[in-house]
């Protein structure tokens, strides 16, 4: 069984292509909605729900945690916790655009916490010293995605608010570094225009857990059939009805509550 954890409902989109891509693996996902946002608090609280979070899945025994949520991947550095391996979305989301990216010019846009970690700045320059990265924190964007308004004149006006000072910088790959993100590509990529590419750091640590699972680094699964458990540290309707609408097609078998 595979951990996913996110502050909340966001990560879902994650869990959605990691559904896709590995049909035969048991997921457990872990929304600590009880206390979201986290893009909006200090690094040390993160940092402290995080561990929270790593301890309660690993005390499920899942055998890899995927951090879907970009903040909690800012303040999350080890490969491993508790002899698990740890994936974040951070790494896999900046190969990914520098492997795409021909200027050399990157954009990031993510919550407070992460531009102000500078974690994809980081990751970025790490693997690229020449690369020029310019970021730019759009809290109101995970209310508009809660709040279903994906393709909104209002959202298109915050977006174009946004992201415009970033075009004028010749970017030409953008990294959609929050959950939510990804649910406003629409109006993101009418904005950014064709010759910017999107880059979903969801479907990059998707892959990069397909890489892993490949090269026998952690064990795939034998089974042929898959379970899909949901914890939540509040569980609330809405949770129920957003896992599954974005999951759909695919079943959860349960919603629990969990403490920390
Ligand atoms: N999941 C968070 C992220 O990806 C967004 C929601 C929050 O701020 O908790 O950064």
């Amino acid at each position: 069984m595979i951990g996913v954890f996110d502050s909340g409902i966001g990560g879902l989109t994650v869990l959605r292509e990691l559904l896709t891509l590995f049909p035969a693996e048991s997921f457990l996902y872990l929304g600590d909605t009880a206390r979201l946002p986290y893009g909006s608090k200090s690094p040390e609280t993160i940092r402290k729900y995080s561990e929270q979070v790593m301890n309660s899945l690993a005390d499920h025994k899942v055998k890899a945690i995927v951090i879907a949520c970009n903040s909690a991947s800012s303040q999350v550095f080890e490969k491993e916790w508790r002899g698990i391996p740890v994936l974040t979305v951070i790494e896999p989301g900046a190969k990914k655009a520098i492997e795409l990216s021909e200027s050399k010019k990157v954009g990031v846009l993510g919550t407070r916490a992460t531009i102000q970690s500078q974690a994809y700045a980081l990751a970025l320059q790490k693997l690229d010293p020449a690369v020029q990265v310019e970021a730019q924190a759009c809290p109101l964007f995970v209310p508009l995605a809660e709040e279903g308004w994906t393709d909104d004149p209002i959202t298109n006006l915050i977006t174009y608010r946004y992201v415009q000072p970033l075009l004028q910088t010749g970017i030409d790959t953008l990294i959609l570094g929050c959950t939510h993100y990804p649910l406003l590509s629409n109006s993101i990529a009418r904005v950014a225009g064709l010759g910017v590419q999107l880059i979903d750091p969801g479907l990059a640590v998707a892959e990069e857990l397909q890489r892993q699972i490949e090269s026998n680094k952690i064990e795939g699964s034998k089974s042929t059939e898959r379970s899909l458990q949901i914890l939540s540290t509040d569980l609330s309707p809405t949770m129920t009805l957003w896992a599954t609408q974005i999951l759909s097609p695919h079943l959860i078998q349960s919603f629990e509550h969990v403490d920390l």
